[in-house]
């Protein structure tokens, strides 16, 4: 099932070495932002409530944040006994309501206005009003999300970074009624988490993505325009610049589809043309090459998804 088509929650139903207030902390949305969250808030002492519509994505998240924590014993960073408490620690369910008991909540669900607005009305009615939002979003105005709830002073944006237990970023976006007390919250957990928290204010795309996609872009439209092949572009910004990896191989991993609303985020967002999304990028999205996930996109991933 496509992210864009998943289960909406229904409207009924019902860590030991961090600071004590923010112990049990919620994550709403077990696709591959939400698992990797939950797994390095696992990884770090925190006990998580994972809530996800759909009960299949709640099994993988399940299985790949086990895998994760396994790996994370072999690599030394956990032990066994550690990875066996971390196991224990993670409550999963598919009511939204199971937020009611969190003490902070990270909304990860797919990138669609509509869907998270939808997720954010819900957990209005079960979270306490004293209890901050954090959305994940990677595009969507964190000011816009924020006036969906009666607490915008406590929203904000905690932008992570795919993989997520890898990247040492956090971006922590302040929507325009953002509290510096939220901020602070929020900025502590990301520290918590091994991350480093940088604060940018709410404009598209805040800094991450209004450098890193119009990069992504500008690829596109070299193999577009055959400057070269997607192979010779890529080794150009891994060899000459020393990226890990090139931007279409990144692109790829991030997911064509998502790097094209980003591209149409900022060219809405700031009326400029310099923004205009490639149509090389439109195409291989209308065809369904949508990188790794759809098991084709700048490349081939023989054998499916990965
Ligand atoms: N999930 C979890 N862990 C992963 C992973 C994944 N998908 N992919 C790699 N790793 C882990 C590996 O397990 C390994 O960790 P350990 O061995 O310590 O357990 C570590 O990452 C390094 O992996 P590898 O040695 O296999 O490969 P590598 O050295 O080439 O690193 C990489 C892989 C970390 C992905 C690296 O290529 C990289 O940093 N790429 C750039 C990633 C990037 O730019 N991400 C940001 C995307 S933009 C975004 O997320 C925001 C947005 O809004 C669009």
């Amino acid at each position: 099932m496509g992210e864009g088509s998943r289960p909406k929650f229904s409207e009924q139903s019902g860590g030991k070495r961090m600071n004590e207030a923010l112990q049990k902390i919620g994550v709403v949305g077990a696709g591959t932002m939400g698992r990797g969250i939950a797994h390095t808030l696992l990884r770090h002492g925190y006990s998580v409530l994972l809530a996800d519509a759909a009960p299949q994505f709640l099994t993988q998240a399940i299985r790949s944040i086990s895998a994760g924590l396994a790996r994370d014993v072999e690599k030394g960073r956990l032990t066994e006994e550690a990875r066996q408490q971390a196991q224990g620690r993670i409550e999963t369910s598919p009511e939204i309501s199971l937020m009611a008991s969190a003490s902070f909540v990270i909304e990860a669900v797919t990138e669609r206005f509509d869907i998270k607005a939808d997720v954010l009305q819900k957990l209005e009615t079960y979270c306490p009003s004293d209890v901050i939002f954090a959305t994940n979003t990677s595009s969507i105005s964190v000011t816009r999300l924020a006036a969906i709830t009666r607490r915008p002073e406590l929203f904000v944006g905690l932008h992570f970074f795919n993989p997520v237990p890898v990247m040492k970023l956090v971006e922590v976006v302040l929507g325009a009624e953002t509290s510096p007390e939220t901020v602070e919250k929020a900025s502590q957990l990301a520290s918590a988490l091994g991350k480093t928290p940088i604060r940018v204010n709410d404009y598209p795309g805040f800094v991450s993505n209004r450098l890193l996609i119009p990069m992504i872009n500008e690829a596109a439209y070299a193999v577009m325009e055959s400057v070269a092949e997607p192979r010779a572009v890529d080794d150009v910004m891994k060899l000459g610049m020393n990226h890990p990896m090139g931007p279409l191989e990144l692109a790829d991993l991030i997911g064509l589809d998502v790097c094209l609303d980003i591209m149409k985020v900022l060219y809405d967002g700031f009326h400029d043309s310099k923004y205009r999304p490639c149509p090389l990028l439109e195409k291989m999205v209308y065809a369904g090459r949508l990188g790794r996930k759809s098991g084709r996109g700048f490349y081939g991933y023989p054998g499916g998804k990965t």
